[in-house]
């Protein structure tokens, strides 16, 4: 019987010379046409799309089966392969020819269904996110989960080929500090206890040196609880490395060729040398830590000219301590229209600036706008010859204290370049950050955090200044992969002795008891033999989004969460019942 019958072929690998052959389909109706009684159907499935034909050489039986298809049903077709007698269809691979169909059975309909898999479909996200069963037979999101299948398999080659074995870790552990919240898993065995899920598995990692294991890698996930973006999930994968007695050359030529082989493979380019840079450059070159390469308008510091300003704003800033910074939008000065002006004001108020100082460069050279009267004569000349200003151009400016006016026009500066298309399309740009800063003050909190995480070993120069009022200048021996102006990847070399680490945990106001009590065993595993090691970890999403051309993250998870970390499709997270609760050892205080 048909409803048996195997598959001969996919639904993309019909061709021309393939005429004359019995071939038995089968696929989703992607597309169901009726011509003066002739029916045709376009199969799909997640390799292409054929087009099946059922005209007067099809059995009466097999016609009617034909008129019954709708869009989205799972059919079987047995049929002989012809060439298309008109004109072939240059959109499907398979568009030379067409199969003539014998007997079709559908093997499964549908509901009405909320949206049809289209690639310009109209559904909304929400719609798509809870049934993404049929969201996920759109093209695009086909070719993310291959993308992501091929990148995978060529990281697990290359780390092979490197000599990294892979080895995982547990997802039911203890708290790893990479700055968010935890999940918490209630324990039923031991009342009250709780285990963390692993915001990565950096102290495991940090472990499997100490056991001797050299070269560790893991396609793992990570669990975070943070305020989701369209580059963040709660639970999102990293390709996880880490190397002993490695220094820093080392861990970033890995992270190179990891990158280098996912590159390749996916879309066969090669990437160029990456350059490097520290992270006081990229500050004072883009105003963000992740610097977007594609294209210029890097920021220019005007406090130094402009000591003597008395435009308000700008005395304000500099009185206090602040900055004062601009850009240059090439030629934009007739173009850039109010609304503009408003939403990109908007756009840095986001970041605690009072406003956004701009002005529009005229053919004469004079300023209109909120700047028009900010320089002295002397003073504009000075903007002009720093900021590379000309007549025709846009200059944007803002002032205020450094960690208000560095993102604030740091990430306004890629929201332009986005918006009047100055990124070339299909560009790669990549580059090392390295010399973090080690601490950074939590203004909020009045202590100090580590940048990176409290496992990053300090610059071995620097080593003296941990718990000194030198905690500021400390830099560190961690570096960033960018590509884009998305961070891809992070890293450090470890702190590998335990004095070291208790320093470091000192420093960052966890007494000795905290220590003992969070950290006891990556203390104890410091003191029993732990050679040199570094490592970094690349986000997987993160290079898929790239590798695809997707502006979300969710467009390159399978089953992502919403940006308030629901699973739309699953109704997840749900409540559970009293009994549940009691048993683990949790009373809810929210009434379900
Ligand atoms: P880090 O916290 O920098 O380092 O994470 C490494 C990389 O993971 C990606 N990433 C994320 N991707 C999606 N959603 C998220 N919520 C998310 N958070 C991070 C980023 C980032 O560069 N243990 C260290 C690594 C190490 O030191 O070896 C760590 O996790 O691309």
């Amino acid at each position: 019987m048909l409803n048996s019958a195997v598959r001969t072929h996919t639904c993309g690998e019909l061709r021309a010379s393939d005429a004359g052959k019995q071939v038995v389909l089968q696929g989703w109706a992607h597309g169901v046409r009726d011509r003066g009684g002739v029916t045709f159907v376009v199969l799909r499935d997640r390799h292409g799309t054929v087009q099946i034909v059922a005209d007067e050489r099809a059995s009466e039986a097999a016609r009617d089966v034909m008129k019954d298809i709708r869009q989205e049903y799972v059919v079987q077709a047995r049929g002989v392969v012809a060439v298309r007698a008109g004109r072939a269809n240059t959109e499907m691979v398979t568009g030379e020819v067409e199969v003539v169909v014998e007997e079709v059975v559908i093997l499964s309909r549908t509901r009405p269904l909320p949206f049809l898999p289209s690639e310009h479909t109209e559904a909304s996200e929400e719609t798509r996110l809870r049934h993404r069963y049929i969201d996920l037979r759109r093209p695009h999101l086909q070719n993310s989960l291959v993308v992501r299948h091929k990148a995978a398999l060529a990281v697990r080659r290359y780390l092979d080929s490197e000599g990294f074995l892979e080895i995982e870790t547990p997802i039911l552990t203890k708290a790893t500090p990479e700055g968010a919240r935890d999940y918490l898993v209630p324990s039923r065995v031991h009342p009250g206890q709780w285990y963390a899920l692993p915001q990565s598995p950096q102290i495991f990692k940090q472990i499997l040196m100490i056991s001797g294991c050299d070269r560790y890698f893991q396609i793992c996930r990570c669990f975070r609880d943070e305020d989701l973006r369209v580059d963040r999930q709660p639970e999102f994968t990293q390709i996880d490395i880490e190397i002993s007695f490695a220094h820093r050359e080392m861990v970033m030529e890995v992270a190179e060729g990891v990158a280098r082989a996912m590159w390749k493979e996916v879309l066969g380019y090669e990437i160029p040398s990456i350059p490097q840079m520290s992270y006081d450059e990229a500050i004072a070159r883009y105003g963000v830590d992740a610097p977007d390469i594609r294209f210029a308008m890097e920021l220019t510091d005007l406090g130094p000219l402009l000591a003597g300003n008395e435009f308000a704003p700008i005395r304000s800033a500099l009185d206090n301590g602040g900055i004062v910074r601009a850009m240059v939008v090439k030629g934009a000065g007739e173009s850039t229209t109010r609304k503009m002006l408003d939403a990109w004001t908007l756009f840095v108020k986001a970041y605690g600036l009072g406003g956004l100082l701009y002005g529009k460069i005229a053919e004469n050279g004079e300023v209109t706008g909120p700047l028009a009267k900010a320089f002295t004569e002397s003073e504009r000349a000075a903007v002009f010859a720093a900021s590379g200003a000309v007549p025709g151009d846009l200059l944007l400016a803002a002032a205020g204290a450094p960690h208000q006016v560095n993102p604030g026009l740091g990430k306004l500066r890629v929201q332009i370049a986005k918006e009047l298309n100055l990124i070339p399309a299909g560009m790669f740009a990549f580059c090392w950050v390295l010399d973090f800063p080690m601490f950074e003050f939590d203004q909020k909190n009045q202590r100090w955090g580590a940048m990176h995480h409290p496992f990053t070993s300090p610059r071995p120069d620097h080593m003296g200044w941990v718990g000194t009022d030198k905690m500021g200048q400390i830099q560190s021996d961690a570096y960033d992969l960018v590509c884009n102006g998305s961070e891809i990847g992070g890293g450090s070399i470890r702190i590998h002795r335990e004095e070291v680490q208790q320093q470091v945990f000192a420093a960052l106001g966890i007494g000795p008891e905290a220590q003992k009590e969070k950290f006891g065993f990556l203390l104890d595993a410091l003191s029993s033999g732990a050679p040199p090691h570094g490592g970094l970890a690349l986000g997987f999403d993160r290079c898929a989004m790239i590798l695809t051309g997707s502006d979300s993250i969710r467009d390159v998870i399978a089953f992502p969460k919403t940006t308030s970390a629901q699973d739309l499709m699953s109704g997840a997270p749900s409540p559970v019942d009293r009994d549940d609760l009691r048993e683990l050892h949790v009373s809810n205080t929210v009434s379900n």
